[in-house]
């Protein structure tokens, strides 16, 4: 959440830097122009680069190169001598390759230049593969050579060492899949010491940054071969499919922006980084597949697509045709290391990507429910009504949230005593139905004396230093605020500490955490964030790891909740802030948005992206966080967010009360639905994230990731895949008549509410119906359902299961259920029950999906299968026969209903009472 504007005012006042009476939200943050990095790096042109690679050899398992100029050969006759670079090529399992670029340690730099700790997995250093030879290669007429090294079976990187590139190729046709430094772009400023009469500080809107350690800015191009599109590179407000920012007819555009920033109302359909940041960019086309670059670098980041053409200027011309799409890399600090995946496929992309940084952590089931906040539930007694009020109307809900106004004047920890006199009463109450509480923990500390944490902060030096060294005291929520050091591992721990039920008084094991304005916000810093000067341990300037700050932040508030319940329970922390590796602590959810139709249309492109750079578990605020919305605008979003991986309704102070029974009968009847649909597909979200937790594949899925060879998806961001089965289609206007889906793909789709059938590969006119947006089954899928409704999902455990299955052409389809206790660590150990469903020859099969040598605990159940549904298979069977009990039962024929409407007649068996642990089969006769 983010401050009213009056007390931007204010707190501008205090610092005494005027505000414009308009635009300032605009002109409260650097563009490109107004940042000496990027205008400097913008600036260069093709093959101003004059490195070259020389004494290239192989040193522990590494090809290993010194960069030097080649202008520059004769330090002698040099009154600047530029030092030679390290360059370390590593190659590691699934043809992942590493590439870092840092300065000579041995020649002793005048700092060691900050490398992002903690982000890459220790499991990572076991997948790598210990090269042993170069192979030495003349490209064309060229006599100037290139290193092979091996990067697997099917590719092979190669490091051309005049002029320098590194690119990795397929072994069997030569093709490119990826380069670096192709046109010549690369540029890396070394730190060195300040000459005489030379200015390096930095001044933006009345702050100045004194750059103690001058420029050191790194740039470079990328190429991805066989491309079509490039995705990724969170967080903006903007497209699934990155648009050029550069090149004939792009005029005066920013380039995507990676700093972690409380953008107060961002706009849609802009490059300007938000909350959070991760460098990781995905390219797809028809003709290669898909590959992946990642720079690990948390400074801040600017990346320029560029389009076809781009520097006609210089002479230089690219090709607009052979499908390769260049970008452009800028960052202010910190080191190369880089990371290039092959693929081919989208879901391979995504697995070597979260080999390097993890894949997301398992939820608790209730966290994958639906969530209620708003800043904020006054009192105990306005939680009580609003608790009271969803049974009232039928309407589930799992997790009940507190803002800041619970706390005693917004000091972390503690509670209004006026307000909540009572908080372990109030959530044990909840507890008592299943339910939950989240509370809000953010990292400014007000810096009150009496306030304990602040005063241990102070004693043990926990606090980030400013320039001058002392803590550093900032305007946030509480006033005078200081930030805790999450870059210390020391200090992570001690915060985790604060956690316990001892430290953290009034909390119970229903409460988690929600951790909001870890960008950090700084109302009166620098484009409302932390001094890029400020010092963190070790030294480390806030500028080389300002977008992991709040990563860091997410991290030790998880492990915290870990350590709580003695590593017995999954936690459960919300970050607005991320990183890189962000998906190993939690959920996240894109902030500040607004209650209207642009915004909403905006969260898929979003969430689609975060869902394809690790982030899956992720929401936007239901119903948009600023500004009222009319009724037909919330009840789509519900329609629509009952999808999202994170399902949260939340709203503004300065906001009408929203709540879903607010808006008369029949918008009651139908958020109500929405959230309905929620509920029953939890088991098949529940499957999804396990997928997520053991692939890395993502839960929300751009079309094409199921249909990558469909070039009509490609730049789809308004329908979306939900696990492989379900297509979801937004509406995204208002008093929509009719609504346009696209349907992929060779197969057809059963309309989920009716089962009716359409044809896959075209598009569909249909009407916009007012109880629901339109969501299809695909053809050769099964659909695990829960459709009893219960006050929470946790109250939901024992309840059987409905499968759905979506027969194909060949009268076949395929599907999952996962299941667990919901709560603990104990399915790490094999305490689960993973059940594969086969329908074929007219028979349903269920088998286990696990090895069995899968663990040492077990998971048992007593859940039956209540309902079966057949769509797509013709009518004429009347029984079915349940093996191995050898029960006859009888098949109903009729229409399927779903939200009042009904369509073709299927086929249903009832209580074949098998159960979900168990190997059975289903036969039609
Ligand atoms: C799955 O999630 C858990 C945390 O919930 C995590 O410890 C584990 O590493 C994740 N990945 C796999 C493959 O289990
Ligand atoms: C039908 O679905 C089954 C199971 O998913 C699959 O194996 C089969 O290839 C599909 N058939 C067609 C024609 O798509
Ligand atoms: C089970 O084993 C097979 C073959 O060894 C492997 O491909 C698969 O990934 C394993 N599945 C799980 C869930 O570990």
């Amino acid at each position: 959440m983010r401050l009213p504007f009056f007390i931007i005012l204010i707190s501008s006042l205090l610092i005494s830097s005027p505000l414009p009476a308009r635009s300032w939200k605009k002109d409260e943050f650097r563009n490109c122009n107004q940042t000496p990095f990027c205008r400097r790096a913008r600036a260069r042109k093709p093959g101003a680069c004059s490195l070259i690679a020389t004494d290239v050899l192989i040193s522990d398992g590494n090809l290993v190169a010194k960069l030097i100029d080649k202008n520059r050969e004769d330090p002698a006759t040099d009154l600047d001598p530029v030092k030679p670079l390290i360059l370390t090529v590593s190659a590691y399992q699934d043809a992942i390759l590493r590439l870092k670029i840092d300065e000579d340690q041995t020649l002793d730099p005048p700092k060691k230049r900050f490398e992002v700790p903690e982000v890459i997995i220790p499991e990572f250093e076991a997948k790598k593969l210990w090269l042993q030879k170069i192979v030495k290669e003349q490209i064309g007429g060229d006599s100037k050579p290139s290193s092979v090294v091996y990067l697997s079976d099917g590719y092979e990187a190669v490091l051309r060492h005049d002029p320098l590139e590194i690119y990795v190729r397929e072994k069997s046709s030569g093709n490119r899949v990826l380069s670096m430094n192709s046109h010549g772009l690369f540029d890396f400023e070394q730190l060195r010491t300040k000459k005489e009469g030379e200015d390096w500080e930095e001044k933006f809107r009345g702050h100045t940054d004194t750059r103690p350690y001058g420029p050191q800015s790194i740039s470079f191009d990328v190429s991805f071969y066989g491309s079509d599109f490039v995705y990724g590179i969170p967080e903006h407000a903007t497209s699934l499919a990155l648009k050029p920012t550069r090149g004939p007819g792009i005029d005066h555009s920013e380039p995507y922006r990676l700093f972690n920033l409380d953008v107060f109302e961002y706009i849609h359909d802009s490059p300007f980084g938000i909350y959070g940041s991760i460098p990781f960019m995905i390219s797809h086309g028809k003709s290669r597949g898909t590959s992946g670059f990642f720079w690990l670098n948390a400074a801040e980041m600017q990346i320029d697509v560029l389009g076809a053409g781009w520097d006609a200027d210089s002479g230089i011309s690219f090709p607009s045709s052979g499908n390769r799409i260049d970008t452009f890399w800028m960052t202010e600090a910190g080191i190369v290391d880089t990371f290039f995946f092959v693929g081919p496929g989208p879901k391979d992309v995504l697995r070597q990507y979260t080999t390097v940084t993890g894949t997301p952590a398992m939820p608790q089931l209730f966290a994958t429910a639906y969530h209620q906040c708003r800043w904020n539930y006054r009192d105990e007694e306005d939680v009580e009504n609003v608790d009271a009020k969803f049974d009232e109307h039928d309407i589930p809900y799992d997790v009940l949230w507190l803002d800041i106004e619970h706390t005693d004047g917004k000091r972390y920890f503690t509670w209004d005593k006026a307000l909540f006199p009572n908080p372990q009463e109030m959530q044990r109450k909840l507890a008592a139905k299943g339910r939950h509480m989240v509370t809000i923990v953010d990292p400014h500390i007000k810096r009150d004396d009496s306030y304990f944490l602040h005063e241990d902060a102070t004693k043990l030096g926990y606090y980030v230093k400013d320039a001058t060294g002392k803590d550093y005291d900032g305007w946030c929520w509480p006033g005078s605020s200081s930030y805790i050091d999450m870059l210390s591992p020391e200090i992570r721990s001690w915060w985790g500490e604060r956690f316990s039920y001892l430290n953290y008084l009034g909390s119970t094991p229903s409460l988690y955490i929600w951790n909001d304005m870890n960008e950090p916000s700084v109302f009166n810093g620098p484009e409302v964030s932390m001094p890029r000067d400020a010092l963190h341990v070790g030294g480390v300037e806030h500028r080389e790891l300002h977008n992991a700050y709040g990563y860091y932040f997410h991290m030790a508030t998880a492990d915290g909740l870990i350590k709580r319940a003695d590593e017995k329970d999954r936690p459960f922390v919300l970050s607005r802030a991320f990183f890189p590796g962000s998906q190993r602590y939690g959920a996240v959810w894109t902030g500040d948005n607004s209650a209207d139709w642009d915004h909403l249309r905006v969260s898929i492109p979003m969430l689609l992206t975060l869902g394809l750079t690790g982030m899956t578990f992720s929401g936007a605020d239901v119903g948009g966080f600023f500004g009222n919305p009319e009724a037909e605008l919330l009840v789509r979003w519900y329609q629509l967010g009952a999808y999202y991986p994170f399902f949260r309704g939340h709203a503004h102070h300065d906001t009408k009360r929203r709540e879903p029974w607010l808006f008369g009968e029949r918008n009651t009847e139908l958020m109500r639905e929405a959230i309905h649909v929620r509920y029953m597909l939890l088991p098949y979200f529940y499957t999804l994230f396990r997928e997520a937790n053991t692939s890395g594949t993502p839960i929300l899925r751009p079309l094409w990731m199921e249909f990558p060879s469909d070039e009509e998806t490609f730049s789809k961001d308004e329908a979306f895949m939900v696990g492989n089965s379900l297509l979801v289609q937004g509406i995204f206007t208002e008093r929509a008549k009719h609504v346009s889906v696209y349907l992929p793909g060779e197969q057809s789709w059963y309309d989920v509410r009716t089962g009716a059938t359409y044809t896959g590969g075209s598009t569909h006119k249909l009407d916009a119906l007012e109880e629901s947006i339109p969501a299809f089954q695909r053809a050769g899928t099964i659909i695990p359902r829960r459709d009893r409704f219960r006050r929470s999902s946790t109250q939901m455990t024992n309840d059987p299961f409905t499968l759905v299955i979506a027969l194909n052409s060949s009268k076949a389809a395929e599907g999952e259920l996962y299941i667990d206790d919901g709560k603990s660590f104990n399915f790490k150990q094999g305490a689960y029950i993973h059940r594969r469903f086969v329908f074929k020859d007219g028979k349903l099969t269920s088998s286990d999906a696990r090895n069995s040598s899968s663990g040492k605990l077990m998971f048992n159940s007593d859940c039956t299968i209540e309902r079966i549904i057949i769509l797509g298979h013709a009518a004429g069977p009347k029984n079915a026969l349940v093996e191995p009990e050898n029960l006859k039962l009888e098949i109903e024929l009729g229409p399927l209903q779903l939200h009042g409407r009904s369509g073709p007649a299927v086929l249903t068996i009832r209580k074949p009472g098998v159960l979900v642990t168990n190997d059975w089969t289903i036969k039609i006769l």
